[in-house]
């Protein structure tokens, strides 16, 4: 057969499958679906077809975005039939991550739709497979922005699975490592999870503020960590949102002095309530002055490209900036003078691994620290997206997950 007859065959027979499908309602309710979209759809609920074997998946309903234009909307889809070592976790609350949004708009790129973020989760327990020995049906868990790595490799090996050298396998927007699905996150009734990347959430802890401290709390607990912060040490916070009011947070129980730098003068009252000390206004120069020299650590959350220059003359001698806040080039471009002439150092950080997550949540539970949130509907995810933008959010949204049966 030449190659010319070959692709019209192969046309001919993707036509078929797909009016085939059209007759079967594999359109999933979306009449306006293409034949590609049909098509791919139908190899993923197959894709559960492993050796030859049909196992029983878990319909479950959620909100996915199906492009970066279009608004969420309620969408159904399978999970897995739980694996040996898997957790099934009816979900309670999600937080709303700015991830979530630069996600769903595919800020970064490679953004796969349909797609259902989520990945600050807290649920409970209701079913686990045989091999599943530290959770049982009931539990209360947290689930993050890992669902799985491999377990291997230097990194994982040494607790730093965020890190894995094959990647880690995310909870949303990512594609499983052992069945090759792709995953689906928290803006939904169920996750299915292997019990390695399931996290006990310790009693006491409210569950709807502990959501966020899945991302926004280990994210910014990681770096404090990791630069040995505790009594005596200056730290400051750029930007006052979900990951910054968590660093203050979290760096004032550590016994750090802590200093906000925000754009922001109405969160003044907020920060300090929050942990700050001292609060400083990035707009004003006179401000930016008088902490010059300062902070041995910086953690930037802010979520797009901004200058940094004007932050470094406020590291102290070997003080660092630690970007958590934005992929991407830095501009304009960043002056080697005060990192050269102070030995100062900027550098990147992401999440924490799994058991640094669970000593970030034991020490949340210790101290009693949860998340300043504003509970919303599933249906409002929308509005809360346009106003994370609009920076109007104290300081994480989090869904109640029960709204999804209204
Ligand atoms: N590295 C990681 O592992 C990780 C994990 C989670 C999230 N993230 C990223 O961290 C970023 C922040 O997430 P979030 O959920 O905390 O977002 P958020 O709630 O929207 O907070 C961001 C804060 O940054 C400040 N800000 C916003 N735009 C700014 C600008 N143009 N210039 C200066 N400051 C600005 C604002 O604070 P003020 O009003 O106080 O200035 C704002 O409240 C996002 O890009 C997210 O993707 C990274
Ligand atoms: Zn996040
Ligand atoms: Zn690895």
């Amino acid at each position: 057969m030449t190659e010319w007859a070959a692709k019209v065959k192969l046309r001919r027979l993707r036509r078929v499958t797909y009016i085939f499908l059209c007759d079967r309602k594999f359109l999933y309710g979306a009449p306006q679906r293409t034949m590609n979209q049909v098509l791919y759809l139908y190899q993923r609920r197959n894709s559960n077809k492993l050796n030859g074997e049909t196992t029983m998946t878990m319909n479950v309903l959620g909100f996915a975005a199906h492009s970066s234009r279009e608004a969420l909307t309620p969408y159904r889809f399978e999970r897995r039939d739980p694996r040996t070592d898997d957790v099934v976790i009816d979900i309670l609350y999600c937080g709303v991550c700015h991830s979530d949004l630069h996600q769903v708009r595919d800020d970064w790129g490679g953004s796969a739709y349909p797609l259902v973020p989520g990945h600050e989760i807290i649920g409970r327990v209701v079913r686990v497979g045989p091999d599943v020995n530290r959770f049982r049906q009931g539990d209360l868990v947290g689930v993050g922005c890992m669902v799985d790595s491999c377990q291997h490799c230097s990194a994982c090996q040494s607790g730093l699975e965020q890190y894995c050298e094959e990647s880690p396998t995310y909870t949303y927007n990512s594609v499983d490592r052992h069945d090759h699905t792709h995953t689906f996150g928290g803006y939904s009734e169920k996750i299915v999870v292997s019990d390695k990347f399931v996290l006990n959430i310790p009693d006491g802890l409210d569950l709807k503020g502990a959501a966020p401290l899945l991302c926004a709390g280990i994210t910014t607990w990681s770096p404090l960590r990791h630069w040995n912060i505790g009594k005596g040490s200056n730290v400051a916070v750029i930007g006052l949102g979900g990951l910054g009011h968590m660093a203050l947070k979290l760096a004032k129980a550590l016994g750090a002095d802590v200093t906000l730098f925000t754009r922001s003068p109405k969160k003044e009252q907020d920060a300090r309530r929050l942990g700050a000390d001292n609060v400083v206004l990035s707009t004003e120069s006179a401000q930016m002055n008088a902490v010059k020299g300062q902070f041995e650590l910086i953690i930037d959350t802010v979520p797009s490209v901004h200058d940094l220059n004007p932050y470094m003359p406020a590291l102290s001698l070997d003080g660092t900036l630690v970007l958590v806040g934005f992929l991407g080039g830095i501009e304009p471009l960043l002056s080697t003078v005060p990192l050269i002439m102070g030995r100062k150092s900027v550098a990147g950080s992401v999440i924490g691994g799994i058991a640094e997550t669970q000593e970030m949540l034991d020490f949340c539970g210790k101290h009693g620290i949860t998340s300043d949130i504003e509970v919303i509907r599933i249906q409002d995810i929308n509005d809360a997206y346009e106003r994370l933008l609009k920076n109007d959010v104290k300081y994480r949204f989090v869904i109640d997950m029960t709204s999804l049966k209204e």
